[in-house]
């Protein structure tokens, strides 16, 4: 009674998974499920916007520049043929988006005086370790137009079924089931419908993950409450490869602010001249030429450091940003939604310095993939932030992410068509009814939802603490400790308690710290954006670190 039966299984409601569900669409059925609202994703929030080489608008790009831009960024541990296919490939999914109805900014939106011809081209922005000008964005709010446009082709697609607030809790396989197939199989996973309180069996030929970041693991980032690693956590407990965890990206300027959190001052505004200055002795002084030639636009990694470390330094609780090169009619127009934000709290951009953190803002491990986004586990893909395709290597050059997302969920549909007609038919009908209902036992409603809520932040902030941009084998190690003890709690919670959207999420949370600290105490080097004092040089040998459950 409470199953579902699809061709396609898409968890996630990003642009990845967005894309994914269009694109899968054109081959079969499509459940696309959701933990919360459609809407609610993490993409939503991308202000920046999204890498490609525009041949025809910028002459001075190149593929081969980007490609080199991107694996200078990684610190050596980029695959350079996954690096190559996907910046190869984004015209032609940027091509798609355009179809779809996305409006990315053209230059006579924010340009005065270009002629009628230049005024069409889209506007292209820059951002931190970007050697040229390729970010196609949507004013500040690139992240909404882009799941605008895409929600809305999801809702008018009869094909693709939308299952709002329905909360993946684990997947299902052949070797969960005990089935000893020669190799571990997907066959859908079990999710908690929210509103009805029911856990239900979904079926499915073909899964993929789209799940998004785990920025919630930090005490401080820029992502919203939805970023717990759900995929990576459940892929990992259905023994798929997860690989290079250690590399979480902190972004260096999110806003300061007493009471507003997580909101992100976009690369794109030093992308546009804005400087770092910190304050000394009552006077604010730029530091990044310390750190780099690139001074305030260099990569990130390198960035965040400085910044830690000149707070450090001055005992100061911020750093500041500058743009008061740019006139206010410019920075509303470029910066709509920042110019905006910065004003309701008094601070206006074209005279005032804008108070910025470093904070926890993309996972660049996940679950390992090829470039078509195929995982470990048969009938599993994964996509976006979600997974691991060797792009991003040690750190993620700025907007190459939403670039992946869409490159990859194609990739991923494309290469599914085998599988669509190998999993067909009598065989396929025969295994679906002979899968289990989800059950525990005898679970109970719990009286100590205390213990929910403590480990929640007691996670969050021994890992802002001890796992974050500067990190000693030392800390990492008392990590590891903290993690063990409270994996256990949660282990005891998860089978006697009532199943909650709270349990599953502090439940991947915390398989989410771990595989950090695990993957950070198994690098035994200092790379990207992985930081170890004890071992503050970079080994001779890259080597990406992959986790297997088994
Ligand atoms: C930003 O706008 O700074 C974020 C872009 C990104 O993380 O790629």
């Amino acid at each position: 009674m409470n199953s579902e039966k699809f061709d396609f299984l898409v968890i996630g409601s990003g642009i990845a998974g967005l894309f994914s569900a269009i694109k899968a669409s054109e081959k079969g059925t499509v459940a696309l499920v959701t933990k919360r609202e459609l809407f609610e994703c993490n993409s939503v929030y991308a202000q920046g916007g999204i890498s490609c080489v525009m041949e025809g608008i910028n002459e001075k790009d190149s593929f081969a520049s980007h490609i080199q831009d991107t694996l200078e960024a990684g610190a050596g541990l980029c695959k350079e043929e996954a690096v190559k296919a996907i910046v190869n490939d984004a015209p032609s999914r940027i091509q798609d988006l355009i179809n779809l109805g996305v409006n990315f900014t053209t230059r006579g939106e924010v340009e005065n005086g270009c002629s009628t011809e230049e005024a069409a081209e889209y506007d292209l922005g820059k951002e931190g370790g970007h050697s040229r000008r390729r970010v196609l964005h949507a004013g500040d709010v690139t992240g909404e137009e882009l799941i605008r446009a895409l929600v809305s082709v999801c809702k008018n697609n009869p094909k693709i079924n939308v299952f709002e607030n329905h909360h993946a809790i684990d997947l299902i396989t052949t070797e969960r089931l005990g089935w000893g197939e020669e190799s571990n199989q997907c066959l859908g996973a079990y999710i908690l419908d929210v509103e009805n309180d029911v856990v239900k069996t979904f079926h499915s030929k073909v899964t993929v993950l789209a799940t998004g970041g785990a920025g919630k693991v930090y005490l401080y980032t820029t992502n919203p409450d939805i970023a717990t690693g759900d995929g990576v956590a459940m892929a990992y407990r259905a023994n798929a490869q997860v690989s290079n965890m250690e590399f979480f990206q902190f972004h260096p300027t999110c806003l300061y602010h007493h009471e507003i959190k997580s909101f992100l001052i976009s690369e794109a505004v030093r992308g546009e001249g804005a400087v770092l200055k910190v304050k000394k002795k009552n006077k604010y002084v730029e530091f990044m030429d310390k750190y780099h030639e690139l001074k305030s636009l260099a990569p990130r990694d390198i960035v965040a450091r400085a910044i830690d470390r000149e707070l450090k330094e001055s005992g100061e609780k911020c750093v500041y940003l500058d743009i008061t090169n740019h006139d206010a009619e410019y920075l509303q127009k470029r910066f709509p939604s920042i110019y905006e934000k910065c004003l309701s709290l008094g601070l206006d951009m074209s005279k005032d310095l804008i108070p910025v953190v470093p904070a926890a803002h993309y996972c660049c491990g996940g679950i390992n993939t090829d470039i078509k986004g195929r995982t470990s586990l048969e009938r599993l893909y994964a996509v976006g932030e979600a997974a691991s395709t060797g792009l991003h290597g040690a750190n993620r050059l700025a907007s190459n992410s939403l670039m992946e997302a869409v490159v990859m969920a194609n990739n991923a549909i494309d290469d599914s068509s085998d599988l669509l007609a190998k999993y067909d038919g009598a065989a396929v009908q025969a295994q679906r009814n002979a899968i289990p209902d989800w059950s525990r036992g005898n679970a109970t409603d719990s009286d100590e939802l205390v213990v929910i809520t403590h480990n929640w932040s007691e996670i969050r902030s021994f890992m802002w603490d001890y796992v974050g941009i500067f990190r000693t084998t030392k800390r990492l190690q008392r990590a590891k400790r903290r993690i063990r003890t409270i994996q256990q709690e949660i282990n005891h919670y998860y089978w006697n308690f009532v199943i909650t959207p709270d349990l599953i999420e502090l439940r991947n949370l915390a398989g989410i710290a771990e595989l950090i600290i695990d993957s950070a105490l198994s690098r035994k080097e200092s790379r990207g954006l992985h930081y170890n004092v004890d071992f503050p040089n970079k080994s001779n040998s890259a080597h990406e670190t992959i986790i297997r459950r088994r």
